[in-house]
């Protein structure tokens, strides 16, 4: 095989209670990467949509999980040479960068599901999604897995342990839809992170800890009322809030149109609504626009089925 398009998912992360262990998968938007093995060695990595890549390529997410893979792949081929593999990357990011939906992971999970297709599938899924996490480490300053796990492995997913790195893959009931805003503010994951507590009250923590048992059991039971009342976060939300304009409205609004409820996606600025069906979900995206349309802020709205099955591929003859 010489080369692979792939199509890597939009992510949210956090899923409200669930602070860097639940992440879920969207069907839209997604990138499109084209990869190549190539003669050359290194590593070339190209924007198709003509916006910059970082120029060190060290703080390129991409290319750091890529480098880890090929790091791990010739220590266990026992290659001499380490520069005799070579890839061709050419991304088109529909996923705006920034955004909180899980930009870098797509490119970084996206980028190393297809390098070990390349390479014959020597890596499992779990050595991918540690792969990516490091081009989380670059992009945050943090190696969170709650949006590149759902971005490889599809639907939605838990993160029981980091260490040792354990991921679930857990279910999705039929009607479950997402709206999301995305305000085009910037948010940086690492200031969304510097400004948390290190030391929370054990109420919040009762409190979180009987949620996300609670939207588990929601998510298996189908139960989308359980679900509803589950998606509360009382130890993140309350202070990344005040970085996305009218979000407390939002959440109000949507809800009363019918949402289950949301919260941020991931570290921000997008947010994310819930829905049973799709009918109530475009509803619930039609008030975002309508909460926002006042405000002096451009934004972006999607509408979309959780996407199940993860970064997907075919073969380039
Ligand atoms: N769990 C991470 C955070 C996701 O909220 O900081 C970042 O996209």
């Amino acid at each position: 095989m010489k080369g692979v398009k792939i199509f890597a998912p939009a992510t949210v992360a956090n899923l409200a209670c669930g602070f860097d262990v639940i992440g879920l998968a969207l069907d839209f938007p997604k990138d499109e990467i084209f990869l190549y093995k190539s003669n050359y060695p290194g590593i070339r990595i190209h924007r198709m949509d003509g916006s910059p890549l970082p120029n060190d390529p060290k703080k390129n997410v991409a290319f750091v999980a890529l480098q880890f893979l090929l790091k791990k792949y010739q220590q266990e081929q026992r290659f001499d040479n380490e520069k005799k593999i070579g890839f061709e990357i050419e991304l088109i990011k529909n996923i705006h960068p920034g955004s909180g939906i899980g930009s870098s992971a797509a490119s970084a999970a996206g980028i190393v599901y297809g390098a070990n297709k390349l390479l014959g599938n020597p890596f499992s899924t779990i050595q991918l999604i540690r792969f990516a996490m490091e081009g989380e480490r670059v992009a945050s300053g943090t190696a969170h897995a709650d949006n590149v796990a759902p971005a490889i492995m599809g639907g939605v997913t838990l993160v029981r342990s980091y260490k040792p790195l354990d991921i679930t893959k857990l279910n999705v009931p039929n009607e479950l839809w997402i709206s999301i805003i995305h305000p085009q503010i910037e948010v940086k994951t690492s200031d969304a992170r510097e400004i948390l507590k290190q030391k929370i009250l054990m109420t919040d923590a009762i409190r979180q800890w009987g949620n996300i048992g609670a939207l588990v059991a929601g998510l298996y039971q189908e139960d989308y009322g359980l679900i509803s009342r589950s998606l509360e976060d009382v130890i993140v939300e309350p202070i990344r809030a005040v970085l996305i304009p009218a979000f407390y409205e939002l959440k109000i609004r949507c809800k009363e149109i019918g949402a289950l409820g949301g919260g941020i996606s991931g570290s921000g600025p997008s947010v994310f609504m819930l829905s049973k069906g799709n009918h109530t979900a475009k509803k619930v995206t039609e008030i975002m626009n309508k909460v926002y349309s006042p405000l002096k802020v451009d934004y972006k709205t999607y509408t979309s089925p959780i996407n199940r099955q993860g970064i997907r591929w075919a073969e380039i003859l």
